[in-house]
């Protein structure tokens, strides 16, 4: 049997890149693209879409019937600072849909799960640096909570039902080509935006905050090759460290001022500064690149050099 997909939130920050890679992987026929709405763009044009409310588990079974789908992408969540201004409704959507997919695959209707957890499964008590993969993990954020409970419900299906199901610990995301979505690495997407159109950015955590971070490229790249790898190389069914590159708001700064000479960087840390203080600064991915052979490609330069080239 062919591999037929669904992706669920597949206009958010990720999904949209991530469905048209997976087209040009599985093509157009075999990827159905679905989000709580319609879009005028690429990725409801360009392939199979459909409306699809995440916490709807009939219509997300009856889509997996019409289509004969065999792997689902659950993409659709709230991230870390939307989070905390509606925690009931964040803990509504991140764990129901989660259990949804997983309750599809237990009844083995699907036969393969992606789901995204973050850093923010650490907390203020998790060792800061190259935190390992295995290690205290205690999050304060509503998101962290959401994103810890769905990896130790993870491993339980996989543990007691066999549910194939495979998961990153994604750090910030920065991407050329789609909006970030109320996170706190946002920052790090809208300081390209504004260097380049005003010449200056306010940026809301202070200078020397420094998060684990990751150019969108290879971000899918993992997420493809952690789907692709063989049932056996996936030794941990919670969640998988990844790491990329590890930077401050002042080494980003100066890295654009590198391209952008009279690019000025201040500072006014909101809500978001409390958030990002209790995650890593950066992430051991050692078990990642054993078992699935990880690797990285973008560095801070080469990703500054390229999210420049495509904004200009
Ligand atoms: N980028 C995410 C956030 O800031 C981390 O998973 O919420």
């Amino acid at each position: 049997m062919s591999t037929k997909i669904l992706i669920i939130g597949a206009c958010g920050q990720i999904g949209t890149e991530l469905t048209q890679k997976l087209r040009s992987i599985y093509g157009n026929d075999n990827v159905i693209a679905s989000d709580i709405r319609k879009l005028n763009n690429d990725i409801v044009n360009n392939g199979i879409f459909e409306v699809v409310n995440a916490l709807d588990y009939n219509q997300i079974e009856h889509l997996i019937e019409q289509y004969q789908i065999t792997d689902v992408y659950l993409m659709a969540a709230l991230l870390s600072a939307t989070a905390e201004k509606n925690p009931a409704f964040a803990w509504d959507l991140n764990m129901n849909s989660l259990f949804h997919v997983l309750n599809l695959a237990k009844a083995k209707k699907i036969k393969k799960i992606f789901w995204p957890s973050s850093i923010a499964v650490f907390g203020p008590t998790t060792p800061r640096h190259n935190t390992p993969q295995y290690t205290i993990m205690e999050p304060t954020t509503v998101y962290g909570i959401s994103k810890q409970t769905g990896e130790r419900w993870c491993e339980y299906y996989h543990n007691i039902y066999g549910v194939d199901v495979r998961s990153i610990r994604y750090p910030g995301l920065i991407s050329w080509s789609t909006e970030p979505g109320g996170g706190t690495t946002d920052y790090a997407v809208d300081i390209y935006h504004k260097a380049l159109k005003d010449g200056k950015y306010e940026c809301f955590l202070s200078e020397d905050t420094a998060l684990p971070m990751m150019y969108m490229d290879d971000a899918i790249r993992a997420t493809v090759e952690i789907m692709q790898a063989s049932s056996e190389q996936i030794k941990i069914r919670s969640s998988y460290n990844l790491s990329g590159i590890s930077f401050t708001p002042a080494e980003i700064a100066t890295e654009i001022k590198k391209h952008i000479p009279d690019f000025t960087i201040s500072y006014k840390p909101d809500f978001r500064q409390k958030i990002a203080d209790s995650w890593p600064a950066s992430i051991d991915d050692s078990s990642a690149r054993e078992d699935w052979n990880w690797k990285h490609e973008f560095d801070l330069a080469s990703m500054t050099q390229e999210m420049l080239d495509h904004l200009k």
